[in-house]
């Protein structure tokens, strides 16, 4: 017998693909490409667990979390708002701009966006821009609590009960009497709905009780 033992290539030993060879022979020695894939799975698993962990602490954070308006909630609002083509349209806590490419597709206004949260502003930007609306939709990344609302006639959100009374106030101080604004789920602690649609409710702005300082 020679004393050179042939070293074969594992197709010749297990008489298969380099695939499948490489798949028998994976339990002694892991294959680069499946260990490839399973550290792709793995980091894509961790990502969608992240953001997740990310949508519900953000909530925490700034007093309102994510949850999307629905359809049928977009279209009661843009009745309630009475919108028409050219009107400007807030959304404060504009999330991933659902409701403002809604806005300005549907009803052909412009839509701007409040958002305090980055990563859900630059996912609206995006939308908009795919959706071709881009030059009807702006979205500011700030704190709602922190713009100024006077001048604008019409405003929606969808936030949380934390904040509605903070935004009685804030819309009742900079807000014209008669303005219309409208809120998806909850409702302003003192004023009655004007209007409600299901859990869609209008408020009129009404005239302040002392008269404001300019
Ligand atoms: C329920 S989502 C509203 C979604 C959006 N209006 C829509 O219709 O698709 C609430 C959003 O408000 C944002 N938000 C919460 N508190 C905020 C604050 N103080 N200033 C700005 N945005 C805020 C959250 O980041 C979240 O994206």
């Amino acid at each position: 017998m020679s004393p050179h033992r042939e070293v074969r290539e594992p197709r010749i030993i297990l008489g298969l693909e380099p695939a499948l060879a490489c798949r028998a022979l994976y339990v002694a020695r892991p294959c680069p490409s499946v260990v490839a894939i399973q550290l792709v799975a793995a980091w894509i698993l961790w990502a969608i667990a992240a953001f997740m962990v990310y949508v519900f602490l953000s909530g925490l954070l700034w007093g309102a979390g994510y949850s999307p308006t629905s359809k049928k909630q977009l279209e009661a609002a843009a009745l309630l708002l009475q919108l028409k083509d050219g009107d400007t349209v807030y959304d404060l806590g504009s999330g991933f701009g659902r409701a403002l490419i809604f806005f300005a597709k549907e009803h052909h206004a412009h839509a701007i966006g409040v958002e305090v949260d980055p990563l859900r502003r630059a996912i609206s930007v995006w939308s908009a821009r795919r959706r071709g609306v881009s030059t009807s939709v702006t979205v500011l990344r700030r704190n709602l609590l922190d713009v100024d609302l006077r001048g604008s006639r019409k405003v929606f959100f969808f936030l949380s009960p934390l904040l509605m009374r903070r935004l009685q106030e804030k819309v009742g101080r900079e807000m014209t009497p008669g303005a219309l604004v409208v809120s998806v789920e909850h409702r302003f602690p003192d004023w009655k709905p004007a209007e409600s649609r299901g859990d869609v409710h209008l408020y009129v702005v009404p005239t302040p009780k002392t008269p404001r300082r300019l």
